[in-house]
């Protein structure tokens, strides 16, 4: 780790401490002879980050005492027959959560496939229903990146409330949600995107700024204020083979109050928020 000024949000410790949080709520279910929530994730192709992703998915669940199970279906297998195996796993009772990971390949529509899931059981909180349920301030299932970055704040005591929020990219999967939970815990939010005119100017204002755009190393030092918080939710691959985020760490590091590494930062929480989700959507179906 390069020497800094800004103080580290450290991510990974944080996601340890709510697996163990989850754990927990598992082992007193135990306890009383109930079976543990079971994620199903369901991989369709070959894509290589995907693969990734979806193993630690399960490692995690693993380690918390989940059930979980990866469905896997070639890259040839048709929309119809994908809806059809998220319909058998809406109607299996001993299935909690499921997530579809994307992209889907080519030819599918990923909004069709999402809007298929039972919103019950959407631990990705991509259903319109629990999208517009965050959007109108009464959350049920929320997306786990945009969590894990409200959960980081939280746990390092950076007050929300009353803050300037600069968040850069738009997307369904973090922009968007981030902004609903930001304004949600009553801040002042602008979601900056690539049409943005001035954006440099604007994340200086910024209490907070948050990098989701997906381009390494696009935050830099002359955006960000002296002491502000910088929270980076890029993973983004180089041509060394090293990992990067979308903020250049070791400038803005120097000029932050706060900031989140990569790797080692929103990532683990990811994983930790989709355990949270999935123990939610269990103790909502046993309701
Ligand atoms: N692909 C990249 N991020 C995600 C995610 O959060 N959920 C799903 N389902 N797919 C993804």
């Amino acid at each position: 780790m390069p020497q800094t000024s800004a103080r580290i949000i450290d991510g990974k410790h944080m996601a340890t401490e709510i697996e163990a949080e989850v754990r927990q709520e598992v082992e007193a279910l135990a306890a009383v002879g109930k079976t543990p929530p079971c994620l199903v994730v369901v991989l369709v192709g070959e894509d290589p980050a995907s693969e990734v992703y979806v193993r630690n998915k399960g490692k995690a669940c693993e380690r918390v005492g989940f059930g979980s199970r990866t469905i896997r279906m070639p890259a040839e297998t048709t929309e119809s027959e994908l809806l059809a195996e998220v319909d058998r796993l809406n109607n299996d009772p001993d299935v909690h959560g499921i997530l579809v990971q994307l992209p889907l390949p080519k030819g599918m529509d990923e909004r069709k496939v999402i809007e298929a899931i039972s919103p019950a059981k959407d631990v990705d909180g991509f259903h319109p229903y629990n999208a517009g349920r965050l959007m109108q301030g009464n959350p049920t299932l929320v997306p786990a990146t945009p969590s894990g970055v409200m959960e980081m704040l939280k746990r390092s005591g950076i007050e929300v409330k009353g803050a300037e929020v600069a968040i850069v990219g738009r997307s369904t999967i973090v922009g968007r949600p981030l902004a609903a939970l930001m304004t949600n815990a009553d801040a002042t939010v602008t979601l900056c995107h690539s049409r943005t005119k001035n954006l440099p100017e604007v994340l200086r204002r910024a209490d907070i700024v948050v990098a989701a755009v997906g381009k390494a190393k696009f935050v830099t030092a002359d955006m960000v204020r002296p002491g502000a918080t910088v929270i980076d939710v890029g993973i983004n691959r180089l041509e060394t083979g090293k990992l990067a985020g979308d903020v250049a760490f070791d400038e803005v590091a120097e000029k932050a109050g706060w900031i989140t590494p990569v790797p080692g930062g929103v990532g683990p929480m990811t994983i930790a928020l989709l355990l949270k989700n999935t123990l939610q959507a269990y103790q909502a179906l046993a309701r």
